[in-house]
């Protein structure tokens, strides 16, 4: 069994000693809380619980904390990938429920499943979502003040269950001061993206990932006999002509780790149940 999360980018320019202690402390309690899940769930199960937990701590941009659009509203989305089935399911721009990835879990037995926008918010009441508001007072002010302060956070998850499936959930609060109707690359196969192989969640500018299609390359290579590391290095160099800004998280089926990010620093924590692999 092995579980990575990220938590989005740590700016030094934008937070001080105080946030990234209370990052480090919140990764690990929740990466450990999520293995001790995992003994008892498939990865698929675990990678949600994971993702709600990251979305439910207000130092993450997803879920409760999720950064402000250009129009004043929130929309968040989120994906969970199931490599044992090959089945992803997601949500796109909904607004007001408090776990994201949880309505994305919920589609997973549909036909029809990835929603967007009213879509997504409709299918969530109707499955018991209520209404509920993400927004904190530190994100309002930031939109009040046009400061993008903490604009490259995306959570995510990558399990390797004890029956060796692999899965893979992500959820994002977006950019900030998007243009209504832009689409993050967490409910995309660029920023989510599983198979029995590999699985990958990814974070940073949405753009810059999906014109390199970052999570599925990646996951091709290691299908297709690349080392995880291998597959890694050749797609972060990809990126590099036009300054991609991206970070990734990975298992393979071997029960590797591996993460990497194009510009510092990525927030995140791997647990194997022994040791603790985390961002300083
Ligand atoms: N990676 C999150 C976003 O760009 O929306």
């Amino acid at each position: 069994m092995k579980i990575i999360i990220h938590g989005g980018f740590f700016s030094e320019s934008h937070t001080d000693a105080d946030t990234k202690k209370a990052k480090q402390d919140a990764m690990e309690r929740i990466v450990k809380q999520a293995y001790a899940y995992l003994e008892n769930h498939t990865a698929q199960e675990t990678v949600v619980y994971a993702v709600s937990l990251l979305e439910d701590d207000p130092l993450f941009n997803a879920g409760i904390g999720s950064q402000i659009q250009s129009d004043g509203k929130i929309r968040m989305s989120a994906a969970v990938m199931d490599g044992a089935t090959m089945k992803m399911s997601g949500v796109i721009n909904i607004e007001e429920v408090k776990n994201p990835v949880k309505v994305a879990e919920l589609l997973l037995p549909y036909e029809d499943r990835i929603l967007g926008g009213e879509g997504a918010t409709a299918f969530a009441r109707k499955n018991g979502h209520e209404p509920f508001s993400t927004e904190i007072k530190q994100r309002r002010k930031e939109y009040k003040e046009k400061l993008k302060s903490n604009g490259l956070g995306t959570v995510g998850c990558v399990a390797l269950d004890n029956k060796g499936n692999l899965a893979v959930a992500t959820s994002t609060g977006g950019k900030g001061f998007e243009m209504v109707g832009r689409i993050s690359d967490s409910a995309t196969v660029a920023g989510n993206y599983a198979n029995a192989y590999c699985a990958v969640s990814c974070t940073g500018v949405g753009e810059d990932i999906v014109s390199n299609a970052t999570a599925t390359k990646i996951v091709t290579r290691v299908t297709d006999g690349m080392s995880l590391k291998d597959a890694f290095s050749k797609t972060f160099d990809e990126m590099k002509p036009y300054d991609g800004f991206c970070g990734a998280i990975a298992i393979d089926h071997d029960g590797n780790i591996y993460h990497d990010d194009s510009h510092p620093t990525m927030v995140y924590a791997g647990y194997n149940g022994k040791n603790l692999d985390m961002f300083r």
